[in-house]
């Protein structure tokens, strides 16, 4: 008999049920005795035993289906060593209940958090296997991580759809797109979406430099110009600040008046140059609806060679895409960093020579 443990935790993305059913028809066609059994809501189910034995039958039309059946939670990667609030210990919680089932492994999909702690349950002495999901595709060890063409496509959509009312009204318009840390979607929606100005966390933009991209646009007969900002795009001003100091800089955001960056900058831009700015912020919609073909088959190719790792009882690795090959990646070679915008990449010096601004 085969027992595999199965949880989804972090943010949710698009292709979560496509991997999972990869995995689980990668096994159930190869094995004959096989459990899987689904742990509720992220870590926590795998924390307080809250978990359901899954039939084959809950892996079927899932293909298309976006979100996670079995449900997501955030359990920060920080706070898995503090006991919660009766006292009880979190690891050895988890390793009480994934013994109690008497698992071979457990299949971890997340981000960045969840893989660290996919580590610490590996250091701990389980069996685990990482799938790399995140809109953001910052998973550092692997080309692409799922749920990020998907919303592509979305975030995409929204400046596409922005696009047309804003020539309509010659007017500046800021679409946000998610990514607090790193600008992968940023750019990539940006990109696509026929941006005129992207600013991305890793390149701290200078509003001046924003503004005179606008003016130029002015100035070339275009009456309306397109920005897709990052939620985590940053100031110069705020970078230094951030790199002087972790506590002033808490403090500054603390103080400003504004929802998310977009507002500020938007304020920022009026005060300026005099312009209209409207902001858009697609939000949570970036994470929703079904995958996209891209996304379907990455992770039926990922879910495929989980369940091979897991066939051939090889252990503690992230399934990784790396140049269009899936590759097993040591969890200990990867969690723990995180995979950015190379300022001086390629893709980033041919926007700029098509005119893109970055800010900088
Ligand atoms: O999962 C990644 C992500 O969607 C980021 O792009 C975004 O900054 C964050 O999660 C939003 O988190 P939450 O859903 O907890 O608001």
């Amino acid at each position: 008999m085969l027992r595999v443990g199965m949880l989804t935790s972090g943010g949710d993305c698009q292709a979560l049920n496509a991997a999972m059913r990869g995995v689980a028809k990668g096994l159930s066609a190869n094995v004959d005795e096989l459990e899987i059994y689904g742990f509720l809501n992220g870590y926590k189910g795998m924390i307080y035993g809250d978990y359901k034995l899954l039939s084959p039958s809950d892996f079927s039309g899932i293909l298309t289906k976006g979100g996670t059946i079995i449900g997501s939670s955030r359990q920060p990667f920080k706070l898995m060593r503090t006991p919660d609030e009766n006292g009880l210990d979190k690891v050895q919680a988890m390793k009480q209940n994934y013994y109690k089932l008497n698992l071979d492994c457990v299949v971890i999909l997340g981000g960045n958090g969840t893989q660290k702690t996919a580590n610490l349950l590996r250091e701990e002495g389980l069996n685990v296997i990482h799938l790399p999901k995140t809109i953001d595709n910052d998973i550092f060890g692997t080309d692409v991580t799922f749920g990020f063409q998907s919303a592509i496509n979305i975030a995409t959509d929204a400046i596409d759809y922005i696009h047309t009312t804003a020539a309509s009204h010659n007017r500046v318009f800021i679409v946000e797109v998610m990514g607090h840390k790193v600008g992968w979607l940023t750019l990539y929606a940006g990109l696509a979406g026929g941006a005129d100005i992207i600013l991305l966390p890793e390149i701290p933009y200078d509003i001046k430099k924003v503004c005179e991209a606008i003016e130029k646009r002015t100035r070339d007969g275009k009456g309306f110009t397109i920005l897709a900002v990052a939620e985590g795009a940053i100031s110069k001003k705020d970078a230094e600040l951030l790199k002087k100091s972790k506590k002033e800089y808490k403090k500054k955001m603390e103080q400003k008046p504004y929802p998310s960056v977009s507002y500020e900058i938007a304020k920022k831009i009026e005060e300026k140059i005099g312009t209209e700015v409207r902001v858009t912020v697609p939000g949570h919609t970036q994470r929703g609806g079904s995958p996209t073909p891209y996304d379907r088959i990455l992770c039926t190719r990922l879910g495929a060679s989980a369940a091979q790792a897991i066939l051939e009882k090889d252990y503690g690795y992230m399934i990784a895409m790396i140049n269009d090959e899936v590759r097993r990646v040591p969890l200990e070679n990867v969690a723990g960093k995180l995979k950015m915008v190379d300022p001086n990449a390629q893709i980033v010096k041919e926007a700029k020579l098509t005119g893109i601004s970055f800010g900088d």
